[in-house]
């Protein structure tokens, strides 16, 4: 008999969202509003510790409406980290902007400060400034805000903080997605936690917050009659899948610390393979571990990533590369980059492990059993 498929990442419900669901079924609260999705934005500012939320139809809607709630328009210049889902940037190019990608820091994985700080120097001399910069959060890990917000605040340009992967991560005590002009999260499937699909948008402006309810419920103005002056779209989430939110939210603490708690697994099963290295953990912060990542040194491992990842295939076990950069993207070759070479790096050697909170003790062990016993040279 063969073992059972692992998958990276599986839904991992609570058992509080059919209670949550049935609510809304009882009361016909099958909407894109209702009680379950006010309470659900009141409780997730609660748990983020930030002023207004508009709870949308997903993270890529979210970051959307940032880019139109800034103005953001044809020809415009919006910077966005390299490495990164293409989502980050793909919202750029919806609005006919046009991304320009800063490089990874080696010791966090996320915006180099200091790529941005020359890019935007450049940008100053040829007076073009870029209208917004979105900063990405990845695997959990919160990049370095500080120096990027700083730089934002000296040459006037708003922060986007896309936090999709980093629910419940921490920078300096405050969480990933509230020191910028918006924070996006996103509950897909996926995620640390999840309302099957559906994404978030944060920021202490109650105005710019009302906004987006506003364009993701097709701009209806104030008539009795459907009258319409600016183009709206249809982005928000039901009060149903709210409802899932909500028992999630509640688990969301639990959840990090079983995230937190795969990651120690595997650092214990690889600690004797000085080919295998790990996503550092920023001292500025605390990571979620959303994911498990790891790099494969292959000179030292004796077989490469993708060796390792064919390997765990064969052992029926989903694990995927990083994120490819955008830079090396086909549909993003025209657009500029500063450096690229780490996150070329970081893709080249770079590996997800399952990481979902629902996986049995037995079966991380057929991971790391699976990833020791790749074939080595
Ligand atoms: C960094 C990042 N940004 C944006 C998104 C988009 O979120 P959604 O899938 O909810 O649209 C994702 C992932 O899904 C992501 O990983």
């Amino acid at each position: 008999m063969t073992d059972s498929r692992i998958l990276l990442v599986t839904p991992h419900m609570s058992g509080l969202e059919e209670e949550y669901v049935r609510e809304a079924f009882r009361t016909n609260w099958v909407a894109p509003l209702g009680p379950h999705l006010d309470a659900f934005e009141k409780e997730f500012c609660e748990t983020v510790g930030c002023g207004h939320a508009a709870a949308l139809s997903s993270g890529t809607a979210a970051l959307h409406l940032s880019l139109l709630l800034l103005g953001i328009k044809a020809g415009d210049e919006v910077i966005c980290s390299d490495l990164t889902f293409s989502a980050s940037a793909n919202v750029i190019v919806y609005e006919r902007a046009a991304p320009v990608f800063i490089d990874s820091d080696r010791e966090t994985w996320n915006m180099d400060p200091n790529l941005l700080e020359q890019e935007l120097k450049s940008c100053a001399a040829k007076n073009k400034l870029p209208k917004a910069v979105i900063l990405v959060h990845l695997y959990g890990q919160s990049a370095d805000i500080d120096p990027v917000l700083e730089l934002c605040n000296q040459y006037e340009i708003p922060l986007i903080e896309d936090a999709a992967e980093s629910l419940g991560a921490t920078y300096n005590g405050r969480s990933t997605g509230t020191c910028g002009k918006f924070g996006i999260f996103s509950f897909n499937g996926n995620k640390i936690i999840t309302t099957s699909g559906g994404g978030m948008i944060v920021s202490d402006d109650e105005k710019l917050i009302e906004k987006a309810k506003f364009f993701s419920t097709q701009a209806r103005d104030p008539a009795p009659h459907y009258e319409h002056s600016t183009i709206g779209y249809n982005y928000r989430m039901s009060n149903v899948l709210a409802g899932i939110g909500r028992a999630q939210l509640k688990v969301l603490d639990e959840r990090i610390e079983q995230k937190r708690r795969i990651f120690e697994f595997c650092e214990k099963a690889f600690e004797d393979e000085p080919g295998i290295e790990f996503m550092p953990e920023a001292t500025y912060g605390r990571s979620t571990r959303w994911l498990t990542c790891i790099l494969i040194n292959p000179e030292r491992f004796g077989a490469t990533r993708e060796d390792v990842r064919l390997h765990l295939g064969k052992n029926n076990i989903e694990a995927r590369p990083l994120w490819k950069p955008m830079h090396l993207q086909p549909v993003f070759s025209g657009c500029r980059c500063r450096g690229g070479e780490v996150s070329e790096d970081l893709f080249a050697r770079g590996l997800c492990l399952p990481s979902g909170t629902n996986l049995k003790h037995e079966e991380l062990e057929r991971v790391a059993s699976a990833v020791l016993s790749t074939p080595r040279k």
